[in-house]
C-alpha cells in the first residue's frame, strides 16, 4: 500500500508508537514540550547532518527542529525509524541526547531524530505525510 493512515488519537504526550509502511517502521511520537526545546536550542553548526532530510519539504532545507517536526504541529514527529549507517532499528528514549539510539554500533540521534554522534552519517528520514485531521496522520 502507498499510504497508510494512523490513528494517533491514544498517543499522550511522551508517548509514541510505531506504524508500518513500505515494509519499514515510522516511528510517531508526540513529544513532550521539554523534547521539543531541547532540539530547538541545538545549535544548527553543531549538527554532523544540516540537512531535514523531510520529504514534505525541499531538498535543501535545513534540520531546525521546526523542518523536522510536523508543520503546524511541532510537538510531532513523524520518521522512518530506520538508522541511516546499516539500517537497525533504534531505541526510543535512550541515549546521550535523549532521542534514539542504535545498538548496532552506538549512533545517537537527537530528540528531533537528528544524527549527533556515532558512524551513522544522515538524521533519519521523514517520509511524506500530512495530519488529516487532529487524530489521523496519512503516511505516504
Ligand atoms: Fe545503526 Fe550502525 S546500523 S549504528
Amino acid at each position: 500500500l502507498a499510504e497508510i493512515d494512523v490513528d494517533v488519537s491514544q498517543v499522550a504526550e511522551g508517548q509514541s508508537i510505531t506504524a508500518k509502511w513500505r515494509g519499514k517502521p515510522v516511528f510517531i511520537r508526540q513529544r513532550t514540550a521539554r523534547e521539543v526545546e531541547e532540539a530547538k536550542a541545538v545549535d544548527l553548526g553543531s549538527l554532523k547532518d544540516p540537512i531535514a532530510r523531510n520529504a514534505n519539504l525541499p531538498s535543501d532545507a535545513d534540520a531546525t527542529d521546526v523542518n523536522r517536526a510536523a508543520e503546524g504541529k511541532e510537538q510531532w514527529l513523524v520518521m522512518i525509524g530506520v538508522c541511516t549507517h546499516l539500517g537497525c532499528i533504534p531505541l526510543g528514549q535512550s541515549g546521550p541526547y535523549d532521542g534514539w539510539f542504535c545498538p548496532c554500533h552506538g549512533s545517537a540521534y537527537d530528540t528531533a531524530g537528528r544524527i549527533r554522534q556515532g558512524p551513522a552519517p544522515t538524521n533519519m528520514a521523514i517520509p511524506p505525510f500530512e495530519f488529516t485531521s487532529d487524530t489521523n496522520i496519512r503516511i505516504g
